[in-house]
């Protein structure tokens, strides 16, 4: 068994922003009792112990926190390179300067297209100039900025000019996700699935960017698992690399875990240590083991891991099935069935209502 590398600190799914394919958990009533201060300290400690190097604080809007200086502190004092993944709603100066004191090493702020109108109405409230004017206080205290952009149907015909406004607020690095389908994302699949024709300019504004801002900001494109062959290995594999503990301290090995029906693991009731190396959530799908045949007789087995279980659970309700993105599986015909509604007419008429 591996030590885990990152600690995704989900420290509260309150969001100031709603946009249509958040992964977040769509029933929040589980999560609004939040941990505190004093237990988020000692997961940290705990985690740090454990050998994670990396913290992001993520949400939700981690800067919904009031605690959240004293956590960067806490981490920083402990070693680990601290990550805030944030909206950049509530970056004010004063709260930058804090954290800046505090230790932070990384911010990651998450903007929805290039300019005003549309970044706003896909976040669901005005926030662009927000974000522009964080990312702005971002650069001039040193820290180095990541861009993130989560792709789809309404905003991937944008790619060139969020690239050239990612070049304006200076960003060292851009990440170009597309939607990953689950939680809301899964609820709006038809209207943000884009179709090959977008995929294939996109991806062409992509490589031309790389070119001409070679040496200067890195950009990094997660390709589409739904246009793929093989599947990613998500988390770099079940309870290989990372944990993640929700804001009411369960811990589980992905983002979408929770979905899975999986018995709970709870930093209220164990140390993080015996959570990673024996709880039933974290091993369930560890090592190859609990593979079907077709994955463990597979050349790719130790590169993609079968995929993303979370995906295989939403796509065929069995989460021990191989992901059904990866063309050799027998489920292989419901993302190319989706795929093919994307690129008729139901993706045009679903385009027109995402929601939340
Ligand atoms: Fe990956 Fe399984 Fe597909 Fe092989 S069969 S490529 S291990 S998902
Ligand atoms: Fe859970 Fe991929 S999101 S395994």
């Amino acid at each position: 068994m591996d030590r885990p590398f990152g600690l995704v600190a989900e420290l509260t799914y309150r969001c100031p922003l709603a946009c249509a394919y958040c992964s977040n958990p769509v029933e929040l009533a589980a999560y609004r009792e939040e941990l505190g201060t004093r237990d988020w300290l000692r997961v940290l400690t705990e985690a740090a112990e454990l050998g994670v190097l990396q913290c992001h604080f993520s949400g939700g809007e981690p800067l919904l926190r009031r605690d959240l200086a004293d956590l960067v502190a806490h981490a920083h004092g402990l070693g680990l390179y601290t990550n805030l993944v944030t909206s950049a709603v509530g970056l004010s100066r004063r709260r930058a300067d804090q954290l800046r004191a505090s230790g932070l090493d990384h911010v990651q702020i998450s903007i929805q297209a290039d300019e005003p109108g549309l970044s706003d109405r896909i976040a669901g409230t005005p926030s662009f100039e927000r974000k522009v004017e964080a990312a702005r206080v971002v650069k001039e205290l040193g820290w180095p900025l990541t861009l993130n952009v989560v792709l789809h149907r309404g905003n991937i015909d944008r790619v060139a000019g969020v690239l050239r406004c990612a070049e304006r607020l200076e960003a060292d690095r851009v990440e170009l996700a597309n939607t990953q389908y689950y939680g809301w994302a899964w609820r709006n699949r038809a209207a943000l699935l884009p179709s090959r024709a977008q995929l294939d300019r996109a991806e062409e504004q992509v490589r031309a960017a790389r070119t001409r801002l070679a040496g200067r900001m890195e950009i990094l494109y997660v390709l589409p698992d739904y246009y793929s062959r093989y599947p990613k290995p998500c988390m770099g594999g079940w309870g290989k690399r990372q944990l993640i503990v929700t804001p009411n301290g369960d811990v589980l090995p992905c983002l979408a875990a929770h979905t899975l029906g999986l018995p709970r693991a709870s930093v209220h009731d164990e140390p993080l240590a015996a959570i990673w190396a024996d709880s039933p959530v974290f091993q369930r799908f560890r090592g190859t083991g609990w593979m079907p045949d077709l994955c463990r007789a597979c050349e790719r087995r130790d590169v993609d891991f079968g995929g993303c279980r979370c995906q295989a659970f939403q796509l065929t309700g069995d989460a021990s099935r191989t992901d059904p993105v990866c063309h050799l599986s027998p489920d292989h015909r419901l993302v190319t069935d989706a795929v093919r509604a994307a690129e008729g007419g139901a993706g045009q008429k679903a385009a027109a209502r995402p929601h939340r």
